[in-house]
Parts: structure tokens; sequence; C-alpha cells
């Protein structure tokens, strides 16, 4: 989502009114993307084909995008905030400061608020299989992720690597590097199929989840998915994750002192690349190739 035309502060982002502020790069703190996907890691060597991106945001006139981007941080912020009633009601309440737009409604902000936690918390009733997710799987993400998750070209691996992460060729997958199954689902839900995010139902979200966690041989292929049994999952690289430590794990690296001016002897320059006439030259004495 583009963020790039909101304010930095919470109400200011919600009360914009003038087109002239989606001139700045401001982002918005990461606290305030709320029901933005979290474990998106953009990997920059999957470009868009062409053929997704005339539908993508990218290629809006940069006035609607800007309009696109106020409304879309309007309701983002709202979202935020709609978790306590009383800044809901404050905020319906007070007097509209720059008069423009309107208070995003109830089922708008539930359009937003499609987070799950880590814990589970958020997850949508419902269920599917692991035999009705291969359906789902094979329709509509195998082209690009592989009939078995291998990646299909150059799209991204969602099956094997476990054990790589430590090796120089890491391979990061749902098996490999996620550490929550309720994220993987959140992932899905919020970004997949790619060019046709949230397209799924609630039940085929739970059965191609079912499915990939099935790949990665994480659940039988009997599994049936539910906020009720997401519990029971267990994540391979669950105990993968920790908290920066390099403050006291690299600690001897650290020089307590650094320089911070003249660290280095000036430089003195002994010939030039002209005069020592290392440039190739062409017949009639011009630079270029021999
Ligand atoms: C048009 C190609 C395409 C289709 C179809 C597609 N995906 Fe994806 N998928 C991607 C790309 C690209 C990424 C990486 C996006 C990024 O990193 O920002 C991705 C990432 C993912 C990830 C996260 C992988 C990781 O380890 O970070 C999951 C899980 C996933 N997709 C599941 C699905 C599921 C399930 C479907 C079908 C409902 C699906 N995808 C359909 C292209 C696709």
């Amino acid at each position: 989502m583009a963020v790039s035309c909101a304010e930095t502060s919470p109400s200011a982002a919600a009360d914009i009114t003038d087109i002239g502020h989606c001139r700045g790069a401001l982002p918005l703190p990461d606290g305030e993307r709320v029901g933005v996907r979290r474990l998106g890691r953009s990997r920059g060597r999957f470009p868009l084909t062409p053929a997704l991106s005339p539908t993508g945001r990218g290629s809006r006139p940069r006035v609607g995008r800007c309009i696109a981007s106020i409304v879309s941080a309007t309701i983002v912020t709202m979202a935020l905030f709609s978790s306590s009633p009383s800044f809901a009601q404050d905020k319906a309440a007070a007097p509209r400061k720059f008069n423009i737009g309107r208070v995003a409604t109830p089922q708008e902000i539930s359009g937003w608020d499609i987070d799950v936690r880590p814990d589970g918390q958020g997850l949508p009733d419902g269920k599917g299989s692991v035999a009705d997710g291969e359906e789902i799987y094979m329709a509509k993400c195998a082209a690009c992720h592989g009939e078995f998750g291998e990646g299909a070209g150059r799209w991204p691996v969602l099956a094997s690597g476990k054990g790589t992460l430590k090796s120089d060729d890491p391979v990061k997958t749902v098996g490999s590097y996620f550490p929550y199954a309720a994220s993987v689902f959140d992932y899905v839900r919020h970004a997949m199929p790619f060019g046709d995010a949230q397209s799924l139902t609630n039940d085929e979200l739970y059965a191609v989840t079912a499915y990939v966690l099935n790949l990665n041989d994480i659940v039988p292929e009997d599994f049936v998915l539910s906020k009720e049994t997401f519990g029971n999952i267990k994540m391979p690289n669950a105990g993968g994750f920790y908290d920066d430590d390099r403050e006291t794990a690299e600690k001897a690296f650290w020089n307590p002192k650094p320089c911070m001016s003249d660290c280095k002897p000036p430089v003195k320059v002994t010939a030039r690349a002209r005069v020592i006439d290392v440039t190739p030259e062409d017949a009639k004495g011009r630079p270029g190739a021999d």
C-alpha cells in the first residue's frame, strides 16, 4: 500500500486535506501499518510480469494514487484506533478539523482489519482440509509456486529448504523459515494469489494453508485446518528467531573509540592514467577498443 502521502502523526494522517502533501515521501511509522502483511520480504528478484502490472497500483496515475493513499491512510489509521472504542467515539464526535472526507464505517474498517497474530488471534470462522486445499492450490497457486511448492521458474519456493538457513545457500520457505503457522495464513490472506489478493473465502484460505503446510510435511494428509486445530501445529523453525543480541554477542568487534576524522593517511597520486597511457587507442590515436 502506498502511504507516501501521509503525514507522520496518526491524527494528521486521518485528516489530511491538501493534495500538496502528497509530494513528500514520508512513510508512516511501522506501527501504523495495520493490516499490512508483516512477513513479506521484498525479494527483488521476482519482477512483476507485464501481464500483472496494468492492474497493479504502480500503474495508476499520480494524483489518483495520492488520493487512494490518503483514503488508505485514513482507513488504516481508523482501523488502528478502532480497537479503542472510546477513541472511535471521540473521533466521530470531534469537530472535523479540515472538513474533508468522513469517518470510516465499521464495515470499511473490517475490510482492512484482517490481520492474524502469531498466537492465532484474529483467525476467522471456517475450516479447510488438505485435500480441498490441493485443488485450490493447483488452480490458483501452482502456476507460480510449482505443483509441489518447488517454485516455477524464479517464483518463490514454498516447500523444502529445511536445515539450510545456516548454509551458504539458505532456502527460506514456509517449512524452513516461517515461525508460526498463523503467519502463513495471514500472509496468504493478505497477499495471495499474487495479482488477485483477497479473492479466496475463509474456507479456501484454511484449505490452501493446510495444503502448503502438508507440502512441508508439517501436517498429515487427512488434516483439517481451523481456528481450533491451529494451536496443535509446531513449525520447524519456531525456535529460530531471537532478539537482536549483536550489541553483546559482537561487542568484541566494535571499537569503543571509533575514528571520526582524518582516519587515513592522505592518498598520494603517483601517476595519471592519461600519462601512463593505459587507455587503448584505435589506429587514428582516438581512445577506444583496439
Ligand atoms: C502470479 C504468481 C503467484 C501466484 C499465482 C501465487 N503466488 Fe504466492 N507468491 C508470489 C510471489 C511473487 C511471492 C513473494 C512476494 C514478496 O516477497 O513480496 C509469493 C509469496 C508467497 C508466500 C510466502 C513465501 C515466503 O517464504 O516468503 C506464500 C506462503 C505464498 N506465496 C502462497 C501462495 C498461495 C497459497 C497461492 C495460491 C492461493 C499463491 N501464493 C499464488 C507469487 C504468486
